[in-house]
Formats: structure tokens, C-alpha cells, sequence
């Protein structure tokens, strides 16, 4: 499966004399290479649209293409998933276009790049458009794992410009503000040395995504994160009128919009965290919703019937916001069922796969603003430190795989696309 011979080489070897045509014509035609075609990914209300036809997503997360990219040694890897993706019929990735300070950063400190590392990115984005894959661009982590949120503040501090030593800091500080405002600008219009496209005017992005699972916790009237996201959303659509955007909510509903949706939470700490997935999605600037689904963190005790029977109250609930309130698609950007449960067996992890495929297409069967759902997390072989309790490699198990299969086959043909050709032809 992971040859070496993968394609971003040739792609990387053709940087160099991209170098030289670049400076020879400065700002005239760069080249093209023939790829595959793709247009922007657009919305109709509930309903994605590409050339004219209802899109519906079946979609999966590599949080770690760039960071794969970056060294020779794993850059088989991104082929290799985006390869056996395109396989499955899957049609977009989500994955982290950021690193902030850690090892192989992206972003070295404020406003400084890797430039080496921005290069990985670069053939992340060209290696997905040659398998036809299109991808959600995450800008920031609200976690730890590739700086996030700390990272930033951190930085504040020795800059000496913070204004306090709180994580949630990344919010409401000016000056970080401005560092992810930076941030958020340089990749946007950034130049793809590989393809030549401004990530901006470049289709094989589906949508960029403000920040991975925002919470906010000291300031649970919810004031805080609304607010950025209004700021950092319009910000994103000053420079880029192509994409679609989203938040990376996770979806629980918090107090100032639709009391009556609590009982939804998992439980009362969710309503605390200072998001409110009606009141943030609802953003003009916004143009789909999304929710995460981890019962197995979110419950302490439960056994799997009662997890499923929460996932799918969870799962038509924000769908039900989304065709009601929002009038946007929302789509399940991640769910995972952990290995780590009491008597876990795979068979459980395809019941609740099924539990939110089946929703989807229930959903996207009637029109409704059910729009996609990506699993957490696939990887290929030998990538056990890349694993949690939640990764896979879809091909090590037949049901799953046969499962991922019909949910593409299911999609794909209320998009109505043809499935007597390309890989639908082969999977359906
Ligand atoms: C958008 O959707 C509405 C309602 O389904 C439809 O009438 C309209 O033609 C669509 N517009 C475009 C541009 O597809
Ligand atoms: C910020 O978050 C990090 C990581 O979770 C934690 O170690 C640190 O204590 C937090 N800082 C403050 C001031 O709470």
C-alpha cells in the first residue's frame, strides 16, 4: 500500500523549475499541469451545491496529512490515504492545516513560517486534488495537540503583550487577535508552489474551518466566542469570498438561545462551555454547521444501546436546527467510538457508524440539511502513534469497509451522479 514511489516526488522535483518559470515571468501564467477539474463547492440553503447538483458528504478526518508531508520517510503515507479514500468513494477529507510551535511547525512564532513545512502543506492540497478529493481546512486548535490555543498565549507572554495568562486569552486579547488574524491571512493567500493557486481561488479546499472544538469556559454566557467568531468569520470572507467557512463547533446547545434544547446536552456541564450552537452557527458569515459526537467521553457510564440512543437524539436534533432555524447544512465533521470501552468490540463501532450514516441519508434523502459525516479518524498501516481509541484503517475490517462503500454508493446517488462510471462504477 505505501510504495515510495508516491506521486508528491515528482510533484516536489517539479517545484524547482516552477522556481525558475516563476522568476523568468514573474506574475505572467505560472503553468499547467493537467489535473483533474473541480469547482467551488457552493451552498443553497440547506443543500451543498457543485455545478448545479446537491452535493452530500462522505467524508472521513486525517488530522496528520501535513505533518506527514513534511519528512520523506512518511510522505507516502498522504498519498496512500487520500488514495484509498478516493477508493471508498469518499469525497472529502478534514484535516489540520495548522502546527503552532510544536515540532515541525507550520508556524514558528507569530507571523514566522516554515517554510518547508508550508511546502507539505502545498503538496497536501495538489496530492488531494489529483485523487479528486476536496478538503476542510482547520486554522487553530482550541486543544493543546499542534499549539493551539496555549501556544498562542504563550507567545503573547513572551512578547510581553498578554494580558492575561487565561487560555481562553486567545479570544479576547487584542494582540492574539491580531496573531491569528496574521495567521489566518498568510494561508488564505497563500501561493501553492506546487500548483500555483492562491489557497483562496483553489477548489480543492471544500471549506476552511475557524478552530477545532471551541470552548470558552470563562465566560459561559457565551459572549466571548460569538463575539471572535463574528470577528475572525468576517475577517475569513474579507479575503476570501470563495470558500465556504465554518466554526468546528461541536454542538452543544448553550443558555442564551433555545432553552428548551438543553435536555439535548449530554449532560448540565455542556451548557457551560461558553458555546451555543444555534446562536454561533446562526453568523451570517457562517455558512454550515457542524457537531462532533463522542458519547464515550461524554458519558461516564453507559452501556452502547443507550450511547446509540443518545447519538441519534444528538444527531436529528441539530438536524432538525438546521432545516428549522439555521436554514444551513450541518454536517458531523467527527464521531469516534473508543477501543477503550468495557467489553468494546468492533461490531460496536459499526453500529454506531450505521446509527449516523443512516441518519445522514435519511436526512439527505428528503432534502434535509443532513450533509455529511466524517469519521475520527482513519490512518493507514503503521501509524500506531497517530492512533487514539478511535482511529482505524477502514480496509483491515470487511463490514466497516463495505459500510463506508454503501454510504458513498447511497450519497452519490441522491447528488444524482452517474454511478456507471469512474469509482462509483467499481464500489456500487
Ligand atoms: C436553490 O434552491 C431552491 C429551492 O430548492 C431552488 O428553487 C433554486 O432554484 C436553487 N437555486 C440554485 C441556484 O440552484
Ligand atoms: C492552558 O492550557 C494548558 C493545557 O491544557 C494548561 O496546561 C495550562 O495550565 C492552561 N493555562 C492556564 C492559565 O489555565
Amino acid at each position: 500500500m505505501v510504495a515510495g514511489n508516491g506521486l508528491l516526488y515528482p510533484l516536489l522535483g517539479f517545484a524547482s523549475c516552477v522556481v525558475f518559470i516563476y522568476i523568468s515571468l514573474g506574475d505572467l501564467t505560472l503553468y499547467h499541469f493537467e489535473e483533474p477539474k473541480m469547482a467551488f463547492v457552493e451552498r443553497n440553503g440547506t443543500r451543498f451545491m457543485v455545478d448545479g447538483r446537491a452535493f452530500y458528504v462522505n467524508g472521513w478526518n486525517s488530522y496528520w496529512l501535513m505533518d506527514q508531508a513534511v519528512e520523506a520517510f512518511s510522505r507516502p503515507r498522504v498519498k496512500a490515504m487520500l488514495q484509498a479514500g478516493a477508493k471508498m468513494g469518499l469525497t472529502v477529507c478534514r484535516t489540520w492545516a495548522f502546527n503552532d510551535g510544536a515540532y515541525n511547525a507550520l508556524q514558528t512564532s507569530p507571523g514566522r513560517f516554515n517554510e518547508r513545512v508550508f511546502k507539505a502543506l502545498d503538496g497536501v492540497i495538489a496530492e488531494a486534488r489529483q485523487h479528486g478529493i476536496r478538503l476542510i481546512l482547520s486554522l487553530v486548535n482550541n486543544l493543546q495537540a499542534y499549539g493551539g490555543k496555549t501556544q498562542y498565549v504563550k507567545w503573547a507572554w513572551e512578547e510581553g503583550v498578554a494580558l492575561s495568562s487565561s487560555n481562553d486569552s486567545f479570544f479576547f486579547d487584542p494582540s492574539i487577535r491580531s496573531y491569528f488574524k496574521n495567521y489566518v491571512k498568510t494561508i488564505l493567500t497563500r501561493r501553492n508552489s506546487l500548483t500555483g493557486i492562491e489557497y483562496r481561488d483553489d477548489p480543492t479546499i471544500f471549506a476552511w474551518e475557524l478552530i477545532n472544538e471551541p470552548r470558552c469556559m470563562s465566560d459561559p454566557s457565551g459572549d466571548t466566542l460569538q463575539d471572535w467568531i463574528e470577528e475572525m468569520s468576517r475577517f475569513v470572507k474579507s479575503i476570501d469570498k470563495n470558500h465556504l467557512l465554518t466554526v468546528g463547533l461541536e454542538g452543544f446547545y448553550g443558555p442564551s438561545r433555545n432553552p428548551e434544547k438543553l435536555s439535548v446536552n449530554p449532560e448540565a456541564w455542556a451548557t457551560l462551555l461558553g458555546s451555543d450552537f444555534i446562536q454561533n452557527s446562526e453568523i451570517s458569515t457562517i455558512d454550515f454547521a457542524s457537531i462532533h459526537v463522542y458519547p464515550d467521553n461524554w458519558f461516564k457510564e453507559k452501556e452502547l444501546e443507550d450511547k446509540l440512543k443518545f447519538v441519534s437524539k444528538w444527531v436529528i436534533s441539530h438536524i432538525e436546527d438546521g432545516d428549522k432555524v439555521l436554514k444551513k447544512p450541518v454536517m458531523v465533521t467527527e464521531f469516534g467510538l473508543s477501543n477503550k470501552n468495557k467489553d468494546f468490540e468492533p461490531s460496536h463501532r459499526d453500529k454506531f457508524y450505521k446509527t449516523i450514516y443512516d441518519i445522514i441519508y435519511e436526512s439527505a434523502r428528503k432534502n434535509g440539511a443532513g450533509a455529511g459525516a466524517f469519521p475520527w479518524q482513519f490512518l493507514v498501516e503503521g501509524m500506531e502513534e497517530y492512533n487514539d481509541d478511535f482511529g482505524i484503517v477502514p480496509w483491515e475490517r470487511s463490514s466497516t469497509y463495505r459500510m463506508i462503500l454503501d454510504q458513498s454508493c447511497r450519497l452519490a446517488g441522491i447528488g444524482g451522479q452517474d454511478q456507471s462510471k469512474g469509482i462509483l462504477k467499481e464500489i456500487c
